[in-house]
């Protein structure tokens, strides 16, 4: 059960990479692709430099906002982006096998090959072929991780980076993926509709396949009569050009279409962090200047670490955790829930702080308090088909999570204050205000809504 729910999670993440179809379609008039019937929102802040992970994980992955870094690869910092021609990648490489997709138009339906990367190299050009590949281990000594990526826990939290190789002219669904993603582009050309999260309604109002979280709009002519939300929608365009590198929040949607000529990206998934480790950037930083560094020198997370971010979810804006909330989140007996809650607290003082969060083992707690976590999370059958439990979670019993009567928890203390997270704060601020120079603010409003769960 546990595993399969894993499983399920994973299917998801691997299932928005894996298939596309052969299509042509000519363009009408009257429906037009996404993103041409209203002009773009605004557009997205900017900077020159991968950012600090403080600033990196304060601005942008916690608020969750997209950030285009313009003109950031370079040799030093991700040699596949000098070194990766035809010729270079087919001699050092060239027998490797990569999964490639026949169609660039992208349908979920459709199978994808095994190809050698000779094969590939050697027709792609006069093909509809479309290489979307997990780095291989021998290639991770090209591909670097940003050092925004490098600690404070993002490195813990690495899933797969994938690299995308096509003639051009690819097309992907509207879609969100499940984890946060920094997309960097070694060549050509790609434009971005990006869609904010908080749009979900009007996204997701007509068409939307919620068991691979992408919509079934044709995203080369939108027929507004079927899809009227997404003329709504406001929506951002962002155009990368080789070197640039683009953070797309999880669960932004997005659409990329890849201009005619050789493209070549690669892509770093990261689960969603919902608190940042500042003593581990501490620890980094005494070690010396934070610089890119090869893949291959990462692991990659465990899937239940997929998992625990999903769990955590439901604490998102607390600074710590009093049992009473704790109660109130998890859906499960009291009974366990106390258990858990008491588990967790591994300083015993009546509270949880994110770094109790994210230190304990998580297989040992979808073991052990399975009930608790596994009605937080969306259920998918043993397919890894998503079923929709929403209406049942809105019904939950209400003896269990009824909190009229905790005297039996001693000490039991609302906490309120603790405050943990941007402890050494001062430390950075001078690093922020740089920072902040060089990002370019745009007018688009903020909205403090947030995404329902
Ligand atoms: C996607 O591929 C499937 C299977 O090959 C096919 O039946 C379907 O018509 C395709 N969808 C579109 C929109 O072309
Ligand atoms: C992106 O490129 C298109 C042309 O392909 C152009 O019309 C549009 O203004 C550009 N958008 C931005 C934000 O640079
Ligand atoms: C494919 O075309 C690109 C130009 O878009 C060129 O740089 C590359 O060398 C070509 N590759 C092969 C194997 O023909
Ligand atoms: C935070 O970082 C410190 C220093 O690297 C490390 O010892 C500690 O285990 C980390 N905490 C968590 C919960 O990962």
């Amino acid at each position: 059960m546990t595993m399969e729910m894993v499983r399920g999670l994973k299917f998801c993440l691997h299932f928005s990479i894996v298939n596309m179809a052969l299509v042509t379609i000519a363009l009408s008039d009257s429906l037009r692709p996404l993103g041409r019937h209203t002009p773009p929102t605004g557009t997205l802040r900017v900077t020159g430099e991968f950012p600090d992970p403080f600033v990196f994980y304060s601005f942008f992955v916690k608020p969750g906002e997209p950030l285009l870094m313009k003109n950031v690869l370079k040799a030093e910092n991700f040699p596949a982006y000098a070194k990766w021609n035809d010729e270079y990648m087919r001699e050092k490489y060239g027998e490797e096998e990569v999964q490639v997709e026949h169609g660039k138009k992208e349908n979920r339906s459709e199978k994808y090959y095994e190809f050698t990367l000779n094969r590939f190299l050697s027709i792609y050009n006069k093909s509809n072929l479309y290489m979307v590949h997990d780095i291989p281990k021998q290639m991770a000594g090209d591909v670097y991780l940003p050092s925004s990526l490098q600690c404070g826990g993002f490195e813990k939290n690495l899933d797969f980076s994938v690299m995308w190789f096509s003639s051009g002219e690819t097309k992907s669904v509207l879609h969100y993926d499940g984890a946060d993603n920094i997309n960097c582009l070694l060549d050509g050309r790609k434009e971005f509709v990006l869609i904010d999260k908080k749009h979900k309604d009007l996204v997701e109002r007509d068409g939307f396949e919620k068991d691979g979280t992408f919509s079934t709009v044709d995203v080369e002519k939108v027929d507004l009569d079927k899809f009227p939300g997404l003329k709504e929608a406001p929506w951002y365009e962002v155009n990368m050009t080789k070197g640039d590198c683009l953070f797309i929040p999880f669960k932004w949607y997005h659409h990329v279409h890849s201009l005619p000529g050789r493209n070549l990206a690669v892509n770093h998934w990261f689960f969603h962090l919902w608190w940042f480790n500042n003593s581990d950037c501490e620890r980094a930083y005494s070690e010396g200047p934070l610089e890119s560094r090869p893949l291959n020198q990462f692991t990659k997370a465990s899937e239940l670490e997929l998992v625990r971010s999903q769990f955590l979810s439901i604490f998102e804006d607390k600074s710590s955790i009093s049992a009473v909330e704790f109660l109130e989140v998890v859906r499960c007996p009291r009974a366990s829930g106390i258990k858990m809650f008491k588990f967790l607290d591994v300083n015993k003082d009546h509270k949880l702080e994110w770094e109790e969060l994210y230190r304990f083992k998580m297989e040992y707690v979808m073991e052990t308090f399975h009930d608790c976590i596994s009605a937080l999370l969306p259920t998918y059958d043993n397919k890894g088909q998503y079923v929709d439990t929403k209406d049942e979670d809105d019904n939950i019993d209400k003896e269990d999570v009824d909190l009229s009567n905790i005297a039996n928890i001693q000490d039991l203390k609302d906490s309120g204050d603790a405050n943990v997270v941007l402890e050494s704060a001062d430390k950075y601020s001078m690093k922020i205000e740089k920072y902040s120079e060089a990002v370019v603010e745009e007018d688009d409003p903020k909205d403090d809504s947030h995404d329902e769960l």
